[in-house]
């Protein structure tokens, strides 16, 4: 039995509070999850696949004000405002946590108070957290048996660390009491949008979620732990939390590296992660698709694990063609959310690359009737439509993903959606410009957050922007710190940009597996191999460095074009960036500033060389890249 008296208390005083008709603790097991599943089917919640195509499978439907995650309602309360920074929302603790309390007062009556313990990381991997989280919704229990793991492992390992043992607490309700013989009826339970919280007590390592039953909302293993506490603590401690990839990539010759990336949500981590490439005889698996937890290993590099145990990832533009390896993983054993459902009972989106069994009439997300013809090009499935799906069904996944001590990284990779500016692939000229790079990630915002304007491009540093539980300058300098540690073994910094778009507004590089190219020449690369040109930003591919052998639509032109660095463009990103700089006032690394000011003068000094230039230099220009050269 659990001895923790923390532990203990804390599930006491929670259950005073919330009031909750029965309190289960989670053991993990499968029968916990069928039961917890069968409840909700019965309860109308949950709709069962047609088990012929989808074995196991289930189909939920949120309420229309809870698809995403909400930056606005989300909260870093640390003792102070100057602490949380510019870019995080505050509160007061004392205030805020006086306001939850007065929500979470009696808000589980007519429900049951789960408690699942559950480990980020491989079971007493030396990187590995614990947290509990006490929740009202089986819908969270049932995807955290996937995303994470869960169980009685986790409390005897609890148990191992005495009676004082740390864990993260993490309370969650959905904010939605129940009366006496009330009942959800095939309802999604949620609070009203000005109720809902999502809350980070940095000091005390606490989390508090209140109102949403949605993603990284409501899952708080994911967003609200492994990034938005880790990262507070692995800027005390000296490591890294991020929102990146992880994967791993083998030459030819059988030589491997392993990369992690940092996207935006919704820019393409889960299909990069999963790639298959079009290249002979490379090949790429699968450690992680959405966090990486990295700390120095005794040879001085860094080592990352994924904390995860699954994928909640984006569902609609999954299809066989853009991720083989996610329509594999997602065959059976998975919780859909807000995809569109088949007449056939089988899942549906955009982009899936077929179209729907029969007359092509479907059950939208809604719940409501849908078809082609009669939707006026409103979607079936929700945009961040999501599948939640075990990380061991991947066929690509790594036999190493679940290593205790993690993967040597060899390059970092930042990225977003850009339509114009930023070339396909720059490296960067060392640590600190690394750094500048990540520092200043800009990307089209996409469905994968409710109140943030689709379409606009914002600047999201290393992907961490909804993320960083702390001011985003430490941030910065936690990083430059990093650097300054173990230089020689350091990744290497790249950034990329699938999403470059052509005059007509198509997308310029084909993506997918195609990025796989770029991949081989980022670990040439890193091998000091793979030519380079310098330009103002950074070192690029020459015109002939990427290995463009049997694809088409990439001619000669468009990889010039994929690799130009439009000066005049780049001119105004630079003021851009001082006004993305500007908000990090004194917090602002001064080795960031200079990374600035040093672009800036590469751009006027290549701007003023390339106005002077001969014709020699010129036609050099034209058979080596696009971008100019750097004199
Ligand atoms: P989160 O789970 O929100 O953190 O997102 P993610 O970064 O894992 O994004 P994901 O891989 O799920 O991609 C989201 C969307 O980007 C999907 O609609 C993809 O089809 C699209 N996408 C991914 N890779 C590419 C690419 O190389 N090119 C293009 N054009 N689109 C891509
Ligand atoms: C993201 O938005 O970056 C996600 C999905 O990975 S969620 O877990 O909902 O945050
Ligand atoms: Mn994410």
């Amino acid at each position: 039995m659990v001895s923790n008296k923390k532990l203990l208390s804390w599930v006491n005083e929670i259950a005073a509070l919330c009031i909750p008709e029965h309190i289960e603790w989670c053991d993990g097991s499968q029968a916990e999850y069928d039961r917890l599943i069968k409840l909700m089917v019965d309860e109308g919640l949950a709709t069962p696949l047609n088990p012929q195509k989808r074995p196991n499978s289930y189909l939920f439907r949120s309420d229309p004000s809870d698809v995403a995650r909400i930056e606005n309602r989300t909260y870093i309360a640390s003792t102070t405002k100057e602490e949380a920074g510019p870019t995080n929302n505050w509160i007061d603790p004392t205030e805020l946590k006086r306001t939850m309390k007065n929500l979470y007062s009696g808000c589980m009556r007519g429900r049951t108070m789960y408690v699942i313990p559950f480990s980020m990381g491989p079971i007493g991997s030396p990187i590995a957290k614990i947290g509990i989280q006490i929740t009202d919704s089986p819908y969270v229990v049932t995807n955290m048996h996937i995303m994470t793991r869960v169980g009685t492992k986790v409390l005897e390992t609890l148990e191992t660390l005495g009676s004082e043992g740390e864990f993260i607490p993490c309370l969650h309700s959905v904010g939605k009491p129940l009366a006496a013989g009330e009942k959800d009826n095939g309802r999604w339970p949620c609070a009203p949008i000005e109720q809902k919280y999502i809350s980070h007590f940095p000091q005390d390592r606490a989390i508090w979620s209140y109102g949403s039953g949605y993603g990284g909302n409501a899952l708080l293993g994911k967003k609200c732990l492994a990034l938005r506490i880790a990262s507070v603590m692995a800027k005390e401690e000296g490591w890294l939390a991020e929102h990146m990839l992880i994967l791993k990539i083998t030459s030819p010759q059988g030589k491997n590296k392993y990369i992690a990336g940092a996207f935006p949500s919704a820019c393409g981590k889960t299909n990069l992660a999963m790639l298959i490439p079009t290249i002979p005889g490379w090949k790429v698996e699968t450690i992680g698709d959405d966090i990486a937890w990295m700390k120095f290993g005794k040879d001085g590099r860094l080592y990352a694990i994924n904390p995860e145990a699954g994928f909640f990832g984006v569902a609609p533009g999954t299809s066989e063609d853009s991720n083989k390896q996610a329509m594999r993983t997602i065959e059976k054993n998975t919780i859909f959310t807000n995809t569109a459902l088949t007449s056939d009972n089988d899942i549906w989106w955009e982009g899936i690359g077929y179209k729907a069994p029969g007359d092509g009439t479907l059950t939208d997300w809604t719940g409501k009737k849908w078809s082609a013809e009669s939707s006026n090009g409103v979607p079936a499935a929700h945009p961040n439509a999501r599948f939640t799906a075990p990380a061991k069904q991947c066929p690509a996944i790594a036999s190493e993903w679940e290593n205790p001590e993690g993967v040597p990284i060899s390059a970092f990779l930042f990225g977003g959606r850009r339509p114009s500016t930023v070339p396909l692939v720059h490296e960067a000229f060392d640590w600190n410009h690394g750094v500048f790079l990540g520092s200043i990630v800009g990307s089209e915002v996409t469905a994968a957050a409710l109140d943030v304007k689709a379409g606009t491009i914002r600047r999201d540093p290393f992907a961490m922007l909804p993320f960083c539980g702390y001011h985003m300058g430490d941030y910065f300098k936690h990083w430059l710190t990093i650097g300054k540690t173990q230089n020689s073994k350091l990744p290497k910094i790249f950034y990329v940009n699938w999403f470059r778009k052509t005059a007509e507004g198509k997308w310029a590089w084909p993506g997918y597996g195609e990025n796989c190219r770029v991949l081989k020449w980022i670990f040439e690369r890193c091998d000091g191999e793979g030519d380079a040109i310098k330009t103002a930003i950074g070192m690029l591919p020459t015109l002939n460095a990427i290995d463009r052998q049997n694809l088409e639509g990439v001619t000669e032109a468009v990889m010039q074009e994929l690799l130009t660095v439009d000066h005049n463009l780049w001119l105004k990103e630079v003021d851009s960036i001082k006004e993305h700089f500007a908000k990090f006032g004194e917090k602002l690394p001064g080795e960031l500033n200079e990374e600035l000011q040093k672009l800036q003068v590469r751009l006027n000094n290549e701007e003023l060389a390339s106005q002077q230039a001969t014709t020699t230099v010129q036609s050099k220009k034209a058979n080596n890249s696009a971008s100019t050269l750097f004199i």
